[in-house]
């Protein structure tokens, strides 16, 4: 017990031994010169760790459509096939549309082949389920004068969604307006993607490229689908979404005209390209209608589209005392971590490491020191005056000089 509070109330001081070996001495400075290369080079002028950074970008986005298109011998435009309308950072361009016209309440047999039948018995098997258009009624009706299909109520005629209908190709040259403004609360500081460098007569007649027109805010679809790898005539026939993302990645230390956007194109549901349950992206929606006597009817519109999210991203940094302090310490203090590594091939790996070890560690028990009297002052002091200089000769032995 005793023994243990002595073994606690002790002192471990440095004693430093200098070590007069070319290995050892080129380890030793190669390593700091490591450590200090990798903290000026990577962490303060790659990193910019003498930043604060903000990452908390605030961003608006607003687009517009235009283009006009054919489609069932009707010209489409922009308030036919861009929804929703509001012009917000998600909107959807429809490519393709199965219509089913004057719908009405009422009963009348399904649409799909699964719900083929010849007597009521082969329905019941549906009732208390959800069909595809409808509440199965447990009926088996006919559909034409040879088929008869399982009864449903509903919206009737139920919707026939298997015909094939090719896609509005003019959509690849409609174009997308993006216009997004952005602010780093931290600094604030706001910035648009309308550059000062833009004039007007630029904006009306640029589109955007990745070489030449990297700053124009007008894309035009089949560029965009075509940088997001994707094929158009495929997209278009099936849906999809394609992700434009807006970086803006902003050194304030630098002048504002380097902080500029950068734009991605990528397709953001690539899970659904590879499943073939559901592939693509479509969607249903009705208009609704009345008839003379007060009868509600809609017309059901399933519709193929290719929805576009605009995804803005960013961050932001400024000098600041703070952070180049901690660096520079935490830099300080790693220097340091060179000497460790060069204990561990000093002690283990060395020739001479017996010598080595019995000069580093060093005990000194305080019990000649008490009939010293004074001893206990004296013996600090020599310790820090007694450097050990450890010299190795090309053969790799160490000799080892000691001064008081
Ligand atoms: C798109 O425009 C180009 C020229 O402006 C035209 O040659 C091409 O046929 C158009 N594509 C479609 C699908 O209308």
């Amino acid at each position: 017990m005793w023994s243990c509070i002595t073994d606690f109330f002790t002192y471990e001081t440095t004693k430093s031994v200098v070590v007069k070996s070319w290995t050892i001495g080129i380890i030793n400075r190669v390593v700091q010169l490591l450590i200090i290369t990798y903290f000026v080079g990577w962490v303060f002028l790659y990193e910019k760790a003498y930043q604060i950074r903000d990452t908390a970008i605030e961003s608006s986005v607003m687009t517009k459509v235009k283009g006009f298109g054919v489609y069932n011998n009707r010209v489409m435009d922009v308030a036919d096939y861009v929804t929703p309308t509001q012009g917000a950072s998600v909107f959807c361009i429809i490519t393709k549309m199965i219509t089913t016209e004057n719908q009405f309440q009422g009963y009348c047999p399904e649409s799909e082949t699964k719900y083929n039948c010849t007597h009521d018995s082969d329905c019941t098997k549906f009732l208390n389920k959800p069909g595809s258009n409808g509440i199965p009624t447990g009926r088996c009706v006919h559909f034409n004068s040879s088929l008869m299909m399982c009864e449903i109520q509903g919206w009737c005629p139920a919707e026939i969604d298997t015909i094939t209908t090719s896609p509005m190709m003019e959509v690849e040259n409609f174009t997308i307006f993006i216009k997004n403004s952005i602010r780093f609360p931290t600094f604030n500081y706001t910035k648009g993607n309308f550059l000062p460098t833009i004039t007007d007569s630029y904006i009306k007649k640029c589109n955007f490229d990745l070489v030449n027109n990297t700053y124009c805010p007008i894309f035009r679809v089949g560029d965009v689908v075509r940088y997001a790898q994707q094929n158009f005539n495929i997209l278009a026939n099936k849906g999809g979404v394609i992700g434009i993302k807006i970086g803006w990645i902003c050194d304030l230390d630098k002048s504002d005209d380097e902080c500029n956007p950068s734009y991605s194109f990528t397709r953001l549901d690539a899970m659904s390209q590879k499943n073939a349950v559901s592939p693509g992206y479509n969607f249903r929606f009705a208009k609704y209608y009345k008839t003379e006597n007060g009868t509600d009817y809609r017309t059901l519109v399933k519709a193929y589209a290719i929805r576009f999210d605009v995804l803005v991203n960013g961050n932001a940094g400024k000098f600041n005392m703070i952070p180049t302090l901690i660096n520079m310490v935490a830099a300080f203090t790693s220097v340091g971590v060179g000497t460790v590594l060069c204990d561990i091939i000093l002690l283990n790996f060395l020739k001479g490491a017996e010598q080595y070890k019995a000069k580093k560690f060093e005990e000194v028990s305080d019990s000649p020191l008490h009939s010293a009297g004074d001893g206990l002052y004296r013996s600090q002091l020599s310790l820090r005056h007694d450097e050990t200089i450890m010299k190795s000769s090309d053969s790799g032995a160490f000799s080892i000089e000691q001064y008081s």
